[in-house]
């Protein structure tokens, strides 16, 4: 049986005027949950076709909305950004990371922030540039070799690996090569347990010893095995600028350094939010440009005009226009971090409707990227929506891949920065092919938007494709 567990659409609520958003029927104690577990991204998808760019439901106990317009995005993520706070659904996160900057509000989000954000200042992340180029070069030695084999690659094991080094080495001072196969295995488990999946086991107390709790103890100890390696590197070199602002944080107030906790979480946090999502991004990129040929033609000219052959430095890349059109029309369809949830903690208005204290918001950047009232034939990949004038043209948080306002991504720079090394010194070398059958899905239950599995491409040299 299912009931409307929504109010009707234009009911009238206590705050003078707000309506109650319309919003799909649900099942009694579940809500939306059910479809929501299917498939969340399709599930937030047809919320938007089939009920606007602000809907309302039940996911079991929690009322929660989706917010898709700019207006609303630009409210909860700047303008009334105070009265969003992580909330109820970043527990999850907190099990893995513990209370970093993804995680935290308010005074404490603020002291760290400001302490480590010296580390992705432009200058410091333009001195990352060689660090980038040698790890890419490295990569691209070895597909030479399985290129001579006749072998494809996974891209996605491939830009794991690549972004996990350059992460590692730029910002913790720490050769992390020998780890990243194990590394990979812990990630992919953390973002299972991050992601709401809407599961019992969820809701349980974390000192159950559940399975799910076991995992997550069992990959905790890896992590603090690793921050601990990357701290005893850090005491005897010096190295790692984000470890030596970490180690002489004080807080504002009490003048006291960061604990061992907090230094562990606050690495850890970096961790985990940089490599994956960066590496996610060069994925769907790689695969965008070797499914448009259109696409990879003008790539490939401005990279022959600009760089001719040569590694790139940081000037040359600053002028990689096209190349980073590629990437944002990349981040539009294929966003990394594609939902992200707040709590509202006094009654808001968003797009008209009412939005309760204590109530959830869900923000999707996949959702709202493919908002037909904003994109014109949003599914199709044109690099060309991001010319200047385009993006003139266009409402300011209509695109927002690495968030907003005071809490927009940290790392942005750094990974726009990395995508466009990246792009650059594969396709000058290459050219990919995907291989045919492959299962590419996205949005599975995954927090990250990561094609399944793998995704495989072959690899021809561009000296044999040029004059092939
Ligand atoms: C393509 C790559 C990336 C994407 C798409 C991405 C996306 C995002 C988004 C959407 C948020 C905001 C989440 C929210 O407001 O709830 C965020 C926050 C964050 N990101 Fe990224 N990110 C990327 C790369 C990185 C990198 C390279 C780093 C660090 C090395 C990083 C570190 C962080 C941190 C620490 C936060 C929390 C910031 C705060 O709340 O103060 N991210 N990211």
């Amino acid at each position: 049986m299912t009931t409307t567990s929504t109010p009707p659409s234009h009911a009238t609520t206590a705050a003078e005027g707000a309506r109650v958003a319309p919003g799909p029927r649900g099942t009694p104690g579940f809500g939306s949950l059910v479809p929501y577990r299917r498939d969340p991204a399709q599930f937030l998808l047809r919320l938007q076709r089939d009920h606007g760019q602000l809907s309302r439901m039940r996911m079991g106990p929690y009322t929660v909305h989706l917010a898709t317009s700019p207006d609303a995005v630009r409210r909860v993520l700047v303008e009334n950004q105070a009265n969003y706070v992580r909330g109820k659904l970043y527990e999850q996160f907190r099990l893995v990371m513990g209370t970093g900057l993804l995680t935290s509000d308010g005074r404490a989000w603020r002291g760290h922030r400001r302490a480590v954000q010296p580390a992705f200042a432009r200058t410091a992340i333009e001195a990352i540039v060689p660090n980038v180029v040698e790890a890419t070069s490295e990569m691209l030695a070895r597909w030479e070799a399985a290129e001579r084999a006749g072998e494809p690659v996974d891209l996605v094991a491939e830009m794991m690996r690549l972004t996990l080094i350059t992460l590692s080495r730029s910002l913790f001072g720490y050769d992390i090569s020998a780890r990243t196969a194990l590394m990979k295995d812990v990630v992919d488990d953390s973002i299972e347990v991050m992601f709401p999946h809407g599961y019992v086991s969820e809701m349980l107390p974390s000192w159950l010893p559940t399975s799910r709790n076991r995992l997550i103890r069992k990959n905790r100890r890896i992590y603090d095995e690793v921050v601990a390696d990357i701290r005893a590197n850090h005491a005897a070199t010096g190295e790692g600028v984000l470890v030596r602002l970490a180690e002489e944080a004080r807080d504002p107030e009490t003048g006291e350094p960061w604990s061992d906790t907090e230094i562990r979480d606050e690495l850890l946090t970096i961790y985990l939010a940089g490599h994956e999502t960066t590496a996610t991004a060069a994925c769907w990129t790689l695969h965008s440009v070797a499914t448009h040929r259109w696409v990879r033609e003008e790539l490939e000219g401005e990279l022959a005009n600009v760089l001719g052959g040569s590694t790139p430095d940081v000037g040359e890349l600053a002028t990689l226009d096209y190349t980073r059109m590629v990437i944002e029309e990349s981040l539009r369809l294929y966003p990394p971090i594609w939902l992200y949830p707040r709590d509202a903690v006094e009654d808001d208005t968003l797009d008209g409707y009412h939005i309760p204290g204590g109530s959830s918001v869900l923000l999707s950047p996949l959702v709202s990227h493919r908002n037909p009232e904003v994109w014109e034939n949003p599914e199709e990949f044109d690099p060309s929506r991001f010319t200047a004038e385009a993006v003139k043209g266009r409402p300011r948080m209509a695109y927002f891949p690495f968030g907003g306002g005071p809490r927009m991504c940290i790392g942005n720079l750094m990974a726009t920065l990395e995508l466009k090394i990246i792009l650059a010194m594969v396709c000058q070398r290459f050219r990919l092919e995907p291989v045919p059958g492959e299962l590419l899905r996205y949005g599975d239950s995954l927090i990250s938007l990561r094609p399944m599995s793998a995704m495989w491409v072959r690899l021809r040299s561009r000296e044999g494709a040029d004059h092939g």
